[in-house]
């Protein structure tokens, strides 16, 4: 397992660009299952994440021709329709190959995600859309297995459940629909561009989805769906990342290809806690902005909730996190999606943040500068606040297990050592076989891991 060793206390300059979105990149590929046509993504970042969507298609009867940047999908053999165990345990959003293969094939087999390392992540809403599409679904030998003989039939669906909407639940039901027959209305849809990028990308190949970006999504379906070619859109995540990276450092970083249309709750909160950014150019193309960021001396606490888009994103709780350890003053942050997703306070608390949880709230005494020290990373974002903290800490910080970032950030140690961090990855590949629950007793390899 590769670990980073970074000597903190740098302030990044420079100037990088932002990565086309991990979670845009992955329904978008699904999305290859349900045309008999070719989809060419272009701006693919190259993550293990998209490593192992390109295995799961391959073996679901999908042509994948490109690694990452330009990648051209088409289907060979549509009746391989069995998404097994040793793919989806590696990543949970392999679920939204189950939508686009029930709507073309009428049948399809997806092993059931497990949990994931910040608590229960159920699929409920996705099985309930697809049944109310007319799907009949069972689960048999850990499998979920989705057919409709006679295709899907448009009606009108309520997707909201006790933490709001559902992303790759939307993905899901709202590509089943487009070759369901008739009208289909999704109620409390997801409205984060993710899945903005996936309907402008299905009506390109033929679709039709109105009020995209809505709540209320209305499709009307369509008999089939041709070829197209599409650009993947900037990563927000990664963006908001690297914003903070430049906060914690004091730094005076320019980021190209940020995505600023669609993180106005991110960059809110930044500008209340002291930290700067300024579109520089593309006023004009607010999804594709350089910005630069830059912070005052003295950073001030804040009050962040996170919520379904356009609210703040839970997958930038754990960054915020680390960057509000450094303000003057108390900071409350309640997670609202994933009550449970705070694998990093403790870790964080290991380099001298003062952190007390209570429930899904916590509030941070700031100004409590950070320390390095040997931490774990236990989750991709988690991973993600871990380095940050390491770059503003006194001293050395080694953070192990970062497979975690690489399956969300290209070579993310590259990426800050051009803007005049010092990060070394260290590869641990003489050392034993990993597993991922050693302190259990367990002795699973680190790959079989069910992920987020
Ligand atoms: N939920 C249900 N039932 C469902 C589905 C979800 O109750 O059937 C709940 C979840 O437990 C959670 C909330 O609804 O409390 C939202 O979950 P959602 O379904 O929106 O999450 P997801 O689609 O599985 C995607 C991202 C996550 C991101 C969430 C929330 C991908 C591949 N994953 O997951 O990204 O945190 O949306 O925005 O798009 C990450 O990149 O680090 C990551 C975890």
């Amino acid at each position: 397992m590769d670990s980073f060793r970074i000597q903190g206390g740098r302030r990044l300059a420079g100037r990088i660009q932002i990565e086309g979105s991990k979670n845009a990149t992955l329904p978008l590929m699904a999305a290859a299952l349900c045309t008999d046509g070719t989809l060419t993504l272009r701006n693919v970042p190259c993550l293990s994440d998209i490593s192992n969507m390109t295995k799961l298609l391959r073996q679901l009867g999908v042509e994948v021709d490109g690694e990452c940047g330009e990648v051209k999908m088409r289907v060979v053999d549509p009746n391989a329709i069995h998404a097994k165990y040793e793919i989806v345990k590696t990543m949970r959003a392999s679920i939204c190959v189950l939508g686009p293969m029930l709507a073309r094939r009428r049948r399809a087999r997806v092993s059931m995600p497990g949990g994931c390392a910040f608590g229960e992540r159920p699929i409920d809403l996705h099985l309930r859309g697809l049944e109310a599409l007319g799907a009949k679904i069972e689960l048999t030998e850990g499998d979920i297995i989705a057919t409709a003989p006679n295709g899907l039939k448009g009606t009108t669906i309520f997707l909201g459940g006790p933490f709001g909407s559902t992303v790759l639940g939307t993905a899901n039901v709202m590509t089943a629909a487009v070759l369901a027959k008739g009208t289909t209305v999704i109620e409390s849809a997801a409205c984060e561009p993710e899945i903005v990028d996936l309907a402008v990308l299905l009506n390109s190949m033929g679709a039709r989805i109105e009020n995209i970006g809505s709540p209320r999504l209305v499709i009307h379906g369509v008999e089939s769906l041709g070829s197209t070619v599409h650009t993947v859109i900037p990563d927000r995540i990664v963006a908001g990342t690297y914003a903070v990276a430049a906060a914690v450092t004091n730094g005076d970083v320019i980021l190209e290809e940020f995505p600023i249309d669609c993180m106005l709750s991110a960059v809110d909160r930044l500008n209340e806690i002291g930290v700067h950014v300024e579109t520089i150019a593309g006023h004009d193309n607010p999804m594709h902005a350089t910005v630069r960021v830059t912070s005052d001396r003295t950073l001030k606490p804040t009050t962040i909730t996170t919520q379904p888009h356009p609210g703040f994103p839970t997958d930038l709780q754990a960054q915020f996190m680390t960057l509000v350890c450094l303000a003057e003053g108390n900071s409350i942050i309640t997670e609202k999606i994933y009550p449970e997703r705070f694998g990093h306070v403790a870790e964080l608390s290991r380099m001298g943040a003062k952190i007390y949880r209570q429930g899904p709230t916590c509030v941070v005494s700031g100004g409590h500068p950070f320390k390095g020290a040997p931490v774990m990373a236990s989750d991709l974002r988690a991973s993600a606040s871990l380095v940050l903290a390491g770059l503003a800490a006194e001293g050395v910080t080694e953070v192990s297990r970062i497979y975690h970032l690489d399956r969300g950030y290209t070579r993310m140690e590259e990426q800050l050592n051009v803007l005049g961090a010092r990060i070394e990855r260290v590869r641990e590949e003489s050392k034993a076989p990993a597993t991922e629950s050693a302190s259990s007793g367990a002795s699973v390899p680190v790959t079989a891991k069910v992920e987020l």
